[in-house]
């Protein structure tokens, strides 16, 4: 990417704008400026060594007086004052250090420590000088946030330095005005001659002024994932994180901080999504002051990195919004950026096709004949792509064998995976594959050729998963990458493979690896994570047709890090219509409807042994990325007409699901319906996604009032014909009824 270097390293700029609209720096206040289109993210330097943070919010044009006008009383410190000058007297116990380190009176949760030759672990950073640029460049070996075109982001990267130790620290901003998003990240280089154990690295600090928010985060379980949970912020630290090496089922990489009274359409929310599939922690600390201190990052916990001379170590990328207007923008912000320059490839801006999946239909249970005959009913309803899941390779009758062993299994397959691929395109239909790629059976001839090739210990036991024997590859050894980029490779170049589902179904545990040092075992979570992009990047390369969906036990890695290779993503394993409320509700406050697989299943529903109706379970999927789980050969005459209606009218909608804005109008969780309204980029086309939950007798019915419309523009809804005008929708709505339990509804309206 061309670099426009608009001043010099480390040589401060002048007050005068830079060539930069949305980064500017006041040299003679010391101030930097971010300005998106709505918002403002600005620092100051004291003294010209230490960086505050002085401001994340709505739109500023000038920060006025900062020495003066810090939010902390100076005089309240207990700890020591490591800041002195004529007039005033500074602890950084108490200043918002926008970049903490351990060591000085700052005792807080620091961003970064370390441990030093000598034995210290006492890091002091000071400002060092700073470079603005066009543009944004890729973060080595990570995914990220990206440019198509220089002009739609500027960064700022500004440089610390501890002189004694000779570590080097750059803070690494992208402002991308337009869709208002800032994004952070942190690399750090050794520049002195010896190696520095770097304890801790995080990725983005920054401050509330006072503590009147609550803690929004996504939680849950496998089958329940992304519930959304509020808690007011104390005193103390909060926090949600992982030591799972995997972002997992249980709270997902994204926070929001956000006024007690914010709603959809009101209030201050800011929004923290972390780019990062392994280890995190997001908390919020808050100190004696009610100052509070919001660090983002991989965990600590379990985490070492010998930096060695000359090394540098990059650090994952925070994307941050800050709303004035509620959950509503937050979400649809990161909607759009994630959608248009997080995720990649041919499929970011084409629609996706419709696919039926069997594993809920056959389970292991299956042979070819099956397999075609669920391929041909389902082209038959107008379905787009098969997807054959898990059991094809190997010997895999059960889940305890032949994870590794990607070659078909013939008893099942007689025809081998490329002669069932070309019958299913003689259909017309695409087809895909299921694989567990970062995974090994012991029964395995893998694990029999390379026994060591898994994470654990020896002698000591291993962790049961998934039934006996399945273990994690170690993907730490670049032989053991290689391998699983050649032997995926290989089937994709056999075949008419379109499609990929890319499954991951256990956690490590029992951390070692046959090959790395005594010294840098601990470095494994994150050397496995830079494995498993790097094999990705190679594949998604490799293969640039191939649609690839992540999966992890359903939705256990279902976070931003993945969409930069997986366009789509498998949500939950709970496919029934009522959890997927929930589920979908909650996923939906970070990520796009485009990324989430939503598929009709059969009922009584396999996890919660709910029956729903099939045009409630073909309402809330069309909400998503759409398809069918279930063997549609079992259905009357009647059900296989309203699925093939289903499957034209998601085929009308499609784009607007993808592409458009989605404004939550009823949430599941505050009450017993929900309410989704998407509307199309171009504002033509709008649909209304209705369910009731629990249905009760004379109850009043439900206003729905409709968003993102023109005001003074009409609609017509195109079942019925009737017109309404934009301000009517959006002011009165319309009242819907709540007459019984899992009832939904999906209308369609159209600019006249
Ligand atoms: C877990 C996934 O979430 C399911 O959809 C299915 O692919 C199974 N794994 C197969 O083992």
């Amino acid at each position: 990417m061309a670099v426009l270097k608009i001043k010099d390293r480390h040589k401060p700029a002048t007050k005068e704008r830079t060539l930069s609209m949305a980064i500017l720096f006041d040299k003679q206040e010391q101030i930097f400026y971010l300005h998106t289109k709505n918002t403002s993210y600005v620092m100051g330097v004291l003294h010209g060594k230490y960086l505050l943070h002085l401001h994340y919010g709505k739109k500023i044009h000038a920060y006025h007086n900062f020495v003066k006008n810090l939010p902390i009383h100076n005089d309240t410190t207990w700890c020591g004052v490591d800041i002195m000058d004529s007039d005033a007297i500074y602890s950084t116990e108490l200043l918002p250090m926008e970049y903490p380190t351990y060591g000085s009176a700052d005792l807080r949760t620091p961003a970064f420590h370390a441990e030093y030759e000598t034995g210290s672990a006492v890091t002091c950073l000071g400002y060092c000088g700073y470079e603005i640029y066009h543009g944004k460049e890729s973060l080595s070996g990570l995914p990220a946030t990206y440019v198509e075109s220089d002009s739609e982001a500027d960064t700022l990267e500004i440089t610390l330095v501890d002189s004694l130790t000779g570590l080097k620290i750059v803070l690494s901003y992208s402002v991308f005005e337009d869709y208002d998003v800032i994004t952070k990240s942190v690399r750090a280089v050794n520049e002195s001659v010896q190696p520095i154990d770097v304890q801790s690295i995080l990725s983005s600090t920054t401050y509330l002024f006072d503590k009147n928010y609550e803690f929004v985060h996504l939680t849950g379980a496998w089958a329940r994932e992304r519930h959304i949970q509020k808690q007011p912020l104390m005193n103390g630290t909060m926090q949600i994180d992982s030591k799972r090496v995997a972002s997992g089922h249980i709270h997902s990489p994204f926070l929001a901080l956000a006024r007690p009274w914010a709603t959809e359409n009101q209030g201050e929310v800011y929004g923290y999504s972390f780019v990062y599939s392994g280890n995190f922690i997001m908390q919020a600390e808050t100190n004696q002051q009610n100052l509070v201190r919001v660090n983002i990052g991989i965990n600590p916990f379990g985490f070492h990195w010998l930096l060695t001379p000359g090394e540098v170590f990059q650090a994952p990328e925070v994307v941050m919004t800050f709303s004035n207007s509620g959950f509503g923008t937050m979400s649809r912000r990161f909607h759009r950026i994630y959608r248009q320059r997080l995720c990649r490839g041919k499929y970011r801006d084409s629609e996706r096709p419709v696919l039926i999946n069997n594993w809920e239909a056959t389970y292991y249970d299956f042979d070819e004949e099956k397999i075609l005959n669920i391929a041909k009913k389902a082209h038959d309803v107008g379905v787009e792509l098969l997807v054959l899941d898990d059991g094809w390779y190997g010997k895999r009758d059960t889940g305890d064998s032949s994870l590794g062993d990607w070659r078909p299994y013939l008893k099942k397959l007689p025809n081998g995976i490329d002669g069932l691929a070309d019958k299913i395109a003689e259909m017309g239909m695409r087809f895909g594959l299921w694989f567990e790629p970062e995974m090994v059976s012991e029964n395995s001839d893998l694990f029999r050729t390379h026994p060591d090739w898994y994470i654990g210990i020896p002698g000591r036991p291993k962790t049961p998963a998934r039934g006996p024997g399945q273990l994690v590859l170690d993907l730490t050894r670049p032989e053991v990458c290689d391998y699983i980029v050649e032997a995926l490779s290989a089937v994709l170049r056999s075949a008419k493979i379109s499609y990929v589902k890319w499954d991951m179904n256990r956690n490590i545990t029992e951390i070692g690896s046959a090959t790395l040092p005594a010294n840098r075992q601990q470095e494994l979570p994150h050397r496995y994570m830079l494995g498993l992009y790097s094999i990705l990047e190679r594949l998604v390369t490799a293969f640039p047709d191939v649609l690839f969906e992540g999966c992890a036990g359903g939705g256990g890695r279902f976070d931003a890090g993945m969409l930069y290779y997986f366009p789509q993503y498998w949500t939950s394993d709970d496919t029934d219509a009522i959890e997927r409320l929930y589920i979908q509700h909650g996923t939906s406050l970070v990520m796009p409807a485009c990324t989430m697989g939503a598929h009709v299943s059969a009922v009584p529903n396999h996890q919660v042994h709910r029956t729903t109706p099939l045009q409630t379970r073909g309402h809330i999927a069309m909400a998503g990325q759409f398809g069918y789980e279930m063997d549609l050969g079992k259905l009357s005459e009647e059900e296989t007409e309203l699925v093939r209606q289903q499957i034209r009218q998601y085929k009308e909608i499609r784009s607007t699901i993808h592409f458009g804005d989605l404004y939550r109008l009823r949430s599941p969780f505050e009450g017993e319906n929900t309410a989704w309204e998407y509307v199309s980029a171009d504002l033509k086309q709008v649909v209304l996604i209705y369910c009731t939950i629990r249905a009760h007798v004379i109850t009043g019915m439900t206003q729905i009032r409709f968003e993102g419309l023109k005001e003074n523009a009409q609609y017509r809804n195109t079942e019925t014909g009737e017109i309404y005008d934009g301000d009517f929708l959006m002011n009165v709505g319309l009242y819907l009824s709540d007459s019984k339990d899992y009832a939904t509804k999906l209308m369609t309206f159209e600019l006249c």
